[in-house]
């Protein structure tokens, strides 16, 4: 029969529509529950959420509060600003290697100090972060493979980081006030040199240049007043010596006066 032909064929066709949008609308459903590119798993027991290389540029919101370990490596972003990470209480290991992040707001890890072992941002292009960043921060972080500026700053945050082990050697200075520093690992450095005392330092040759021109004034003070002294002494010397010959001279006249 034509019509149960048509019928069927068209019933079916139907059906397989019908399936498709319920399947459309699930995956539409479930790609607006967490950003684009990002998944959930758990693995070893562990809430992840991860977001490699999901050409993110700024920190996804509506993670999942139960996350215990969070991957934002290879992506683009560049800022962490305040409280960017407090909505996870339970965050243990957050990776946000291979980013551009270049600024960090002092508190952008605030809400993960009791939580937090693992911190990684290295292959970022961190110059300079203070190290109130790391207050009360417990992580063990990865900060190598950045363009450091190796100052004071710099080594005031690395006393206060605990790196993870076998990372410091990727800690390279990109920039510091001496060229010598430039492309050698901080920490082979920091042995020798005081990043904090060279300011002080020089403040210290600005105090003793200017007390050795203090005792070099009154140095020449003293021998100028010696030699006037020498002088005066010298002439009143020469003063005393004149007068026995003028006591002669008066002697003289007066036994002539006295011979007249
Ligand atoms: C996550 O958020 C839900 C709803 O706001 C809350 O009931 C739950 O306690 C939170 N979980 C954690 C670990 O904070
Ligand atoms: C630290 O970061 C560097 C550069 O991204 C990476 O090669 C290295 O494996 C990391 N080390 C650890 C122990 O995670």
């Amino acid at each position: 029969m034509p019509f149960l032909d048509w019928f069927l064929y068209h019933s079916v066709a139907m059906w397989l529509l019908l399936q498709s949008f319920i399947l459309m609308a699930f995956c539409f459903h479930s790609a607006t529950t967490f950003p684009k590119g990002c998944y959930p798993s758990t693995e070893d027991g562990f809430k992840t959420f991860r977001c490699s290389k999901a050409q993110l540029t700024a920190i996804p919101k509506d993670i999942p509060n139960d996350t215990n370990k969070l991957y934002l490596d290879y992506n683009q972003i560049s800022f962490l600003p305040n409280d960017a990470f407090q909505n996870l209480p339970l965050l243990a290991e957050l990776d946000l290697s291979h980013n551009v992040i270049s600024r960090l707001e002092i508190g952008a890890f605030r809400g993960l100090s009791e939580s937090l072992h693992l911190l990684d941002l290295s292959s970022n292009k961190l110059v300079s972060v203070n190290k109130e960043v790391f207050n009360s921060l417990k992580a063990k972080a990865n900060l190598s493979s950045n363009p450091w500026l190796c100052d004071c700053t710099f080594q005031q945050l690395i006393e206060r980081v605990e790196l993870v082990a076998g990372t410091s050697d990727g800690i390279i200075c990109d920039a510091s006030a001496r060229k010598e520093h430039i492309g050698k690992p901080f920490l082979q450095l920091v042995g020798d040199i005081d990043f904090c005392n060279i300011y002080k330092k020089t403040t210290d040759i600005a105090m003793l240049v200017t007390m050795f021109g203090w005792f070099a004034m009154v140095i020449s003070y003293l021998i100028y007043y010696v030699r006037q002294n020498q002088e005066d002494a010298r002439r009143h010397l020469e003063y005393l010596k004149s007068l026995p010959s003028k006591q002669k001279k008066s002697e003289e006249s007066s036994t002539i006066s006295t011979v007249v």
